[in-house]
């Protein structure tokens, strides 16, 4: 059946770019007669019915904005088999026949969710934490990379000013990718990260220690939250050498903020891609980036995938910060 009428929603933790997604693929769509209704707060608003159309106007003036103009939310009842029917008959009822769904990695396993259940669908891999392993940039990753490396600029000049140790948290649910990308880009002493075992003495201590003895008179940890504990660690660190030592944790702050160009860029290719998958009759495809280009997978296989950590950057971040 030919592609009429598509619906676009973005699910999970909102991350800077995620307009310019919906912004693309809705310009797309329209661009080629499709018409295009936007759903508010994900998955709820397909089964709650919460959504409207969408002309070329629905989308100006967002490319520049963080957050979603959607909203967005995670929605437990989507879980549910009783959910996705539900979600499945707004769908029916409005004459939608394709669905752009935009989130991280729960987003997308509803994405494959719609597409089993006979809706076609296309994921556009959305989140700060860059955890989608098919995919090397997720949209937002590179934004958030750049908020945390502001945020933790300032906090060295503190840090710097009362010779003190600044114990960093920053966010990635589970993955180190943005601790490690960060941490090396502030020029953090120690990066903590849950994909390499820690060891307060090797990993802090004695690095702190060892670089004292050349003149270094501040510190940057910068820890992932899939570790956490950043105000255990602060105490610890103070205890162990005497250098006062002052936890922060970054939190929300890091999700938001006007996308970089890079985000904007990635997330208007990705958002176009979508749609001409759908217009080819595609279904439970996940668009993603490898080597600077776009390409895409099939959702299962995607999830099924796992992202290598780079232990070579990781230990060169350590290296070089001596
Ligand atoms: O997945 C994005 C993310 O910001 C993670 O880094 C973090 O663990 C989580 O979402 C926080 O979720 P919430 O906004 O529900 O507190």
């Amino acid at each position: 059946m030919a592609l009429k009428r598509i619906a676009v929603l973005t699910s999970g933790g909102d991350a800077p770019g995620m307009n310019a997604a919906v912004r693309a693929a809705a310009r797309t769509a329209l661009f080629k007669g499709i018409e295009v209704f936007g759903v508010y707060r994900g998955y709820n608003g397909l089964i709650n019915n919460d959504l409207f159309p969408m002309n070329l106007r629905s989308v100006s003036d967002i490319i520049h904005r963080g957050g979603t103009m959607l909203f967005t939310a995670r929605c437990s009842e989507f879980n549910t088999e009783e959910g996705i029917q539900k979600a499945i008959k707004v769908c029916n009822d409005n004459g939608i026949n394709g669905v752009v769904v935009i989130g991280g990695d729960g987003s997308l396993r509803g994405a494959q969710d719609l597409s089993r259940h006979g809706m076609p669908c296309i994921g556009i891999p959305g989140t700060i934490d860059n955890d989608i392993s098919c995919c090397e940039y997720t949209i937002g990753y590179d934004t958030a990379m750049n908020t945390c490396m502001g945020m933790v600029d300032r906090l060295r000049d503190t840090a710097q000013s009362h010779d003190r140790c600044s114990v960093v948290e920053v966010m990635g649910r589970n993955a180190g990718y943005l601790a490690l990308n960060v941490g090396i880009a502030v020029g953090a002493t120690s990066i903590i990260v849950p994909e390499v075992p820690f060891d307060f003495e090797r990993d802090i201590i004695t690095r702190m220690k060892m670089t004292s003895q050349t003149g270094k008179k501040h510190f940057i940890v910068v820890v992932a939250e899939g570790v956490g504990g950043v105000m255990e660690l602060a105490d610890e660190i103070q205890k162990s050498t005497g250098i006062e030592s002052r936890a922060t944790i970054l939190g929300h702050v890091q999700r938001g903020g006007s996308p970089s160009v890079r985000d904007r860029v990635l997330a208007s290719e990705m958002g176009y891609h979508a749609v001409e998958l759908l217009i080819e009759g595609k279904s439970n495809r996940v668009v993603a980036t490898q080597n600077d280009s776009i390409l895409d997978y099939d959702i299962e296989v995607a999830l099924r995938m796992k992202k290598p950590f780079d232990f070579e950057l990781y230990n060169m971040a350590h290296e070089i910060s001596i």
